[in-house]
């Protein structure tokens, strides 16, 4: 056998990690805000500011997302990625406030790139903010998900937020074939330079729990996605589908949640070598906060360690409700 390292007692690998200067010459990957994405929840004016699953992330209205807009630029951020809350009464049954450009998304994308118009916004595609049952897709009469007539409504959804400016589209939703037609039915209108991110590899989680509460669907969701998004055994299958993805024209491709899915985001890097996106889900955001609020750590510090592995892992760039925060301290 090789070796390929001398041994103890020639062999000290301590010598590397002797003071902060020699840490800093070897250290192999790094956390700049430009890896930062901001995940912004949106409001109206009237709807409150305060997520109670999510101490420390506040709902903006489009006027204070363009002010954060303007931060993220200052900061060096990578982005922002828009998410919309919507009450109960602004939702039906096929989510058709997601067709609306002067609905929140399209109203909050405008008043940012007024005010920060090189910032990169990202806009989800998915209609679970918007339907009466909280799914992502369209319900047929027997409770299934519909996956056809449910792709048809993402490109209608993909192409208002065009309209609106975002750089991004970010299909979240899971549907089988749905990136390729949205890429087509961007084409057709001339929208040739809106990117498509896609949440290829997105698992049934539960760390989602407190983005539902934040976006307002917690009540409204009937059953579990387990019908559309993915099983947390399976790595595989979360290979085929970055394949299908990166094959119908994403130009990113997402893992998500994040942490307990690592070995996912080394995986599609590895394999594809495509821009890879890591998302650090709502319920990994709270599990930080919680614990440091119990008094098991600082939250900053664990937040940073918790994004350099991100790093590490292979990942791009990371969406965190915590990038404003994190980059004031890089
Ligand atoms: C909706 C969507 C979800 C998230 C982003 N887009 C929730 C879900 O799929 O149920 C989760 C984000 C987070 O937890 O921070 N398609």
């Amino acid at each position: 056998m090789t070796k390929f390292y001398a041994s103890y007692p020639e062999g000290r690998p301590r010598r590397l990690r002797r003071t902060a200067g020699m840490r800093a010459l070897v250290r192999e990957t790094s956390l700049e805000p430009r890896h930062l994405i901001q995940a912004v929840i949106l409001r109206e004016e009237a709807d409150p500011s305060e997520v109670k699953a999510l101490d420390g992330v506040k709902r903006m209205t489009p006027a204070e997302a363009a002010e954060a807009a303007v931060r993220a630029r200052d900061l060096g951020l990578g982005g922002l990625a828009l998410f919309p809350y919507t009450k109960t009464s602004d939702r039906d049954a096929s989510g058709s406030l997601a067709f609306d450009e002067g609905n929140l998304m399209g109203r909050a994308a405008q008043a940012i790139k007024e005010a920060a118009p090189e910032m990169v916004i990202i806009g989800d595609v998915a209609l679970d903010p918007y339907t009466d049952h909280g799914h992502d897709g369209l319900m047929g009469e027997d409770g299934t998900i519909l996956n056809d007539p449910t792709i048809e409504a993402l490109c209608r959804q993909a192409l208002a937020l065009a309209r609106c400016g975002f750089d991004m589209v970010a299909p979240s939703d899971m549907m089988d074939g749905r990136v390729g037609r949205i890429r087509k039915a961007l084409d057709g209108e001339a929208f040739e330079d809106t990117g498509i991110l896609s949440y290829a590899v997105k698992y049934a989680s539960v760390f989602y729990g407190p983005y539902r509460d934040a976006v307002g669907s917690r009540g409204a969701l009937k059953g579990d996605k387990r019908t559309y998004q993915m099983d947390p055994a399976n790595a595989l299958e979360g290979l085929k589908e970055a394949a299908l993805d990166i094959s119908e024209g994403a130009d990113m491709v997402m893992v998500k949640p994040g942490l307990p899915y690592l070995d996912m985001i080394t995986r599609v890097k590895d394999k594809f070598g495509a821009p890879t996106v890591a998302f650090q889900v709502s319920g990994e955001y709270a599990m930080l906060k919680e614990a440091s609020k119990a008094g098991a750590f600082d939250f900053q510090s664990a937040m940073m360690e918790a994004l350099i592995c991100f790093r590490r892992a292979g990942a791009d760039a990371v969406i965190t409700y915590a990038a404003e925060e994190m980059a004031g301290l890089l």
